[in-house]
């Protein structure tokens, strides 16, 4: 089986990406890997601190070493968004494939020191570790921040270079969560093609790369949601992203929130007498299939790739 540190240098080479789904309980994990099993994909497993929480150690190690027996293609276990050299270090001794250290809150200095902490840990028991120079705007569990700090070019090298990170998550113009941007959506690209002339060949990380598709919002709105205004990356600025830029992973979450909602929203309006939640649950998984099937194939361009 093909292992991560293959794909950072295929991906950039071959112009495609990686998805990185966020899953928060067995439905989705088993909707990501059939998604990825359809298209003969990679995928990286993506866990919060929020979702390592909720489903808890044990959970997130067998959901994802189950996930790992069912199905026949590379999948990669990662933290995301780790806030802490404490929680990055439990994943590394839990057998994670590679942790992000989250430091884009924290000045310069401090990122650096605070990174290349978890770098020194996690590359002596063979883990691999994701970066984050820049702020995104947005709301997760344990960050938020009103406007966006775009990743400064002669900082990424220096940060690089300093602290040994694998791969470097980058602020470019996208957001976390259902709401990214009020008029046309845009990306920086200019300042992502000045990362990539300082940093040669380098994998990076685009987060918050929802495209929010309107046809979930629509059908979550018409059966008693409220997503008013919703609105996403569009797939053509990502899928440039992947084949024109050395993006390597693109990180999904939102998206599949929508789809997991969309499906069950629907379901429960159509079927009000149905409480069995393996019904529901079952279009749910279908649906995130169909969907990460689709991001894999037509926008990261990484059918096949397993
Ligand atoms: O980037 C953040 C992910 O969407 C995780 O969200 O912290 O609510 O689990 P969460
Ligand atoms: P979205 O909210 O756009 O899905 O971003 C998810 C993410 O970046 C997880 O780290
Ligand atoms: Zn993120």
């Amino acid at each position: 089986m093909k292992t991560l540190d293959f794909y950072f240098k295929d991906s950039i080479k071959n112009h495609y990406c990686l998805g990185a789904y966020n899953f928060v309980n067995m439905e989705v994990l088993k909707g990501i890997c059939m998604g990825s099993a359809k298209t003969n994909s990679p995928c990286l497993t993506s866990v919060s601190e929020g979702a390592f929480k909720y489903m808890g150690e044990e959970f997130v190690l067998n959901l994802f070493k189950s996930a790992k027996n069912e199905f026949n293609i590379p999948l990669f276990l990662h933290l995301d968004h780790g806030k802490s050299f404490e929680m990055c270090k439990k994943a590394v001794d839990l057998g994670f494939d590679s942790v992000m250290i989250d430091g884009s809150s924290l000045p310069f200095e401090e990122n650096v020191a605070l990174t290349k902490k978890v770098v020194d840990y996690a590359h002596k028991k063979g883990v691999f570790v994701e970066a984050e120079l820049g702020v995104l705007k947005g709301v997760e569990d344990l960050v938020s921040a009103d406007k966006n700090i775009y990743t400064k070019k002669e900082e990424a090298k220096k940060f690089v270079e300093e602290t040994g990170c694998d791969t470097l998550a980058v602020a470019i113009g996208t957001s976390h969560g259902a709401y990214k941007f009020k008029g046309k959506a845009e990306l920086r690209f200019d300042i992502l093609s000045g990362i990539e002339n300082e940093l040669k060949n380098y994998p990076l990380v685009l987060h918050g790369a929802s495209s929010v598709p309107q046809k979930y919002v629509e059908i979550i709105n018409s059966h008693g949601g409220k997503l008013a205004g919703a609105k996403g990356v569009d797939d053509e600025l990502l899928h440039e992203a992947c084949t024109k830029h050395n993006i390597f992973k693109i990180n999904t979450d939102t998206d599949l929130r929508l789809a997991y909602f969309s499906a069950l929203r629907a379901n429960l309006d159509e079927q009000p007498e149905n409480i069995d939640l393996r019904k529901f649950n079952t279009l749910a998984i279908e649906e995130i299939a169909n969907y990460v099937a689709y991001k894999n194939e037509h926008v990261f361009n990484c059918a096949n790739k397993a």
